[in-house]
């Protein structure tokens, strides 16, 4: 069975690139067969893999509008074991261009039905916004959406326009959609507002916000400038250790069996790094 989840938060900066990238390379890590989907028009997901966005000309742009077939743009990442859909500039334009078409919210939708069986999980990156992009991730996300929360002042601001907006989308076009879960990020444990913040959507989402928590990792940021996710990059820092860890908690949700011996194996003891 192939699970299609979307990270969608209509507030930029709140971790969503960062969390699909480190879950989509853990996940390949754990044996799962990944294709990562870059449907933001800033292309963050795929720079972060280390490909220069000015040079791609098929990608998720292209799905959308019809004009080439999902598996013919897909990038191979050999060393991570993972797929990319990536994010061609043209994507900046498709809000506008496809506002007349019929059917244009369920274009994604369509394209990852026909990619699903050559994979286990389909994992899209979606824009700060609540535009036709997102809603084409949400009418995608079979499986469900994954909300990135940064834990600071008024991280609740905004959730309930985008809850509203996920029932929106239920009713109309995709009755199964529910909440996978709420990431809390970027934790900062010696505040005591973080640990608030984090008591406050766990009261207001009981059970939905996942068990791992991502502090903030000096390293998480720096990945992204090498190029590399942070399973390749810093696997025993804190930000490592952390999406290690959601991605065991969100397999074994799923009921996909772990290898063993599981997250001893991604990062060797006796290294652990503190940034
Ligand atoms: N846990 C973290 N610790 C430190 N920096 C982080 C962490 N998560 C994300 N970042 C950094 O914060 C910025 C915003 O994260 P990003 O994942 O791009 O958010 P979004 O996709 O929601 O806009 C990026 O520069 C990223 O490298
Ligand atoms: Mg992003």
């Amino acid at each position: 069975m192939t699970r299609i989840y979307a990270f969608v938060n209509q507030k930029g900066g709140v971790g969503k690139t960062t969390t699909a990238i480190s879950l989509a390379a853990y996940f390949a890590a754990l044996g799962q067969r990944v294709a990562l989907v870059d449907l933001d028009p800033q292309a963050n997901a795929t720079s972060c893999l280390g490909i220069d966005k000015r040079t791609v000309e098929r990608g998720t742009y292209e799905v959308l509008t019809g004009n080439l077939r999902p598996s013919s743009v897909l990038l191979q990442n050999e060393r991570l074991g993972l797929s990319l859909m990536p994010a061609s500039p043209n994507l900046t334009g498709a809000e506008l261009e496809l506002v007349g078409e019929i059917g244009r919210e369920m274009r994604l939708r369509q394209a990852l039905e026909e990619l699903a069986p050559a994979f286990d999980y389909l994992l899209i990156d979606s824009p700060p916004s609540l535009g036709l992009l997102t809603l084409n991730a949400l009418v995608a996300a079979a499986s469900g959406v994954i909300i990135p929360v940064q834990c600071e002042y008024l991280a609740l601001e905004g959730l309930s326009q985008l809850t509203q907006t996920i029932a929106r989308v239920r009713s109309a076009y995709h009755p199964g959609l529910i909440v996978r879960g709420l990431v809390m990020t970027m934790f900062d444990g010696r505040a005591n507002l973080a640990a608030q913040v984090v008591a406050e959507v766990r009261s207001h989402f009981p059970g939905r916000v996942f068990a791992s928590i991502i502090p903030r990792s000096v390293r998480l940021a720096e990945a992204p400038s090498h190029g590399l996710p942070i399973s390749s990059y810093a696997p025993s820092s804190p930000g490592g250790l952390a999406y290690c860890a959601l991605a065991e908690e969100i397999l074994r949700g799923d009921g996909v069996p772990l290898p063993a011996p599981s997250a001893a194996a991604l990062h060797p003891t006796g290294t652990v790094d503190h940034a």
